[in-house]
Order: C-alpha cells, then structure tokens, then sequence
C-alpha cells in the first residue's frame, strides 16, 4: 500500500476525473470533498433558512452526507438520505459553494468528517486543503493547475456532453469569481502544499496525468 493521496488546485484543473482514475487503479476509495461542500449548500439554498453564518453552522453540523456507488461505478453524493448527485452541479449551488465554504464552523464539521473516511481505507481525496490541511502526513500530494482559458473551455465542454445550456464568458468569470473567494478566504485557503508536486495540465491529457500522478506514486 502507498499511503493516502491528495490532490488539489483550482476549479476546472481535472482533480476529481484524476483522482477518480487514480483510485480506481490503485483500488482505493474516491473522497470528493468538493462535493461534500456543495451538498450543504443545496440543503442551505433548499431550506429556506437565513444566510447567516450560525444558522449554516447548525445545518452542518445535523447533515449527513456520505458516498456511494451506482450500478455503473459512478460516484454518488448523499445528503440525509438523498442523492443530490445532479442537483449539487447546478449554476446556483456553485455561484454559492465559496460563500460557505469560508465560514470555518462549516470547515471544522466537513475535515472531521473527511479525516474520519481517510482513517478507515486508504484514500485519494480531491479538493482545495487536503494536502495543506486535512491530511498534512498523506506521503503523496499533488498540485493540479491549468489557464484560465483551459478550464473554461474543459467546464464548457462538459456541460456541452450533458446538455446544459452555458454562456462562455459567464463560465469563464464564475471559474475566475470562485478560486479568487477560494484563494483569499483566512481559514484553509486554496494554496499548493510545500510538499505538493505541482502539474501544470494545460498540455496533458487526462491519461498523461494519470499516468503521471500514478509514477509518481509508485516511485518509478
Ligand atoms: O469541481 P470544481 O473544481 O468546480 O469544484 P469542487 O471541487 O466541487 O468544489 C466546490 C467548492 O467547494 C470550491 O470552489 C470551494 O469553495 C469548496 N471546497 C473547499 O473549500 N474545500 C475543499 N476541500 C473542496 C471544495
Ligand atoms: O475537479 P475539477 O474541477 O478540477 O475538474 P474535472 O471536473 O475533473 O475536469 C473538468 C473536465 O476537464 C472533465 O470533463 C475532464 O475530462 C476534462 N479534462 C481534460 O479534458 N483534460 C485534462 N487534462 C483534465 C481534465
């Protein structure tokens, strides 16, 4: 066994496709934590309740949020009960997401629940902190970053494949709006661990990464 991995860096760089492909390569359990964040936020845009730090504190603490698998492999985010999958990709859950992921009550309740998961089977865990936070010690980190202009056109792409109507320039300055509310917020900031091998993706293919983070892991 290698030990845990993590990977991190801004929206659209390929963290969770990655990590999804490293896991399952080295037979090991997928975290999106990212997921876990948007989850709450769902339940906090669904419950009517005030967009007040305290109040979102509260809802934090009492959600049960959890994974699983669906016939296919896929992963699917569970919020008290339901699969909120879709529904946590949506526009306005990711016009929100930062919003609540700076409070650091919500933080707290989200890193005891993702340490908890790391501590039962080894992990590849995705995110903004994992390898300057949530899993300090985890022996193998990784930096994944690409332009601005190339995580545009990757997040378009996407939603082209499932349908969603999208206006480029609204991409582009959601993308640019959130890692800047990622990057300056004062508790477990978006940042590159000293410890992280940095990836510049722009001219990689998915598999090139993988192949990559995978050496990397095996010490080839
Ligand atoms: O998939 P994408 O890169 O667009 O975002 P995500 O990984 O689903 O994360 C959504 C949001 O959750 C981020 O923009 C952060 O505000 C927050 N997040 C965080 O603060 N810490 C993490 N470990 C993961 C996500
Ligand atoms: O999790 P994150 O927001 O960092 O990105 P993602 O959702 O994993 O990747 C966004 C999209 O870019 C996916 O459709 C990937 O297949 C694609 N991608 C790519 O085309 N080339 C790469 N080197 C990495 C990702």
């Amino acid at each position: 066994m290698y030990g845990n991995v993590a990977i991190d860096g801004p929206a659209g760089a390929g963290k969770s496709t990655a990590a999804r492909m490293v896991a399952e390569r080295l037979g090991y359990i997928y975290i999106d934590t990212g997921a876990m964040y948007r989850a709450l936020t769902w339940k906090v845009l669904n419950s009517g309740s005030r967009w007040d730090d305290e109040e979102i504190i509260r809802l934090a603490a009492v959600t049960k949020i959890e994974f699983s698998l669906d016939e296919q492999g896929g992963l699917q985010t569970i919020c008290d009960g339901s699969d909120v999958s879709r529904e946590i990709r949506e526009r306005n859950v990711s016009a929100n997401v930062s919003r609540i992921a700076r409070i650091a009550g919500v933080r707290r309740r989200m890193v005891e629940l993702q340490r908890r998961m790391a501590a039962q089977k080894p992990v590849v865990m995705d995110g903004r902190d994992i390898g300057s936070f949530v899993l300090p010690d985890a022996p193998h980190k990784f930096f994944l970053i690409a332009s601005l202009e190339e995580r545009t056109r990757r997040r378009c792409r996407q939603m082209e494949e499932q349908g969603i109507d999208f206006d480029r320039s609204q991409v582009s300055a959601d993308i640019k709006a959130r890692d800047e509310m990622d990057r300056s917020r004062t508790v477990a900031p978006l940042v590159q661990a000293a410890d992280a091998k940095l990836i510049d993706t722009d001219c990689l293919t998915l598999h090139q990464v993988v192949a990559l983070i995978i050496k990397e892991i095996r010490g080839e």
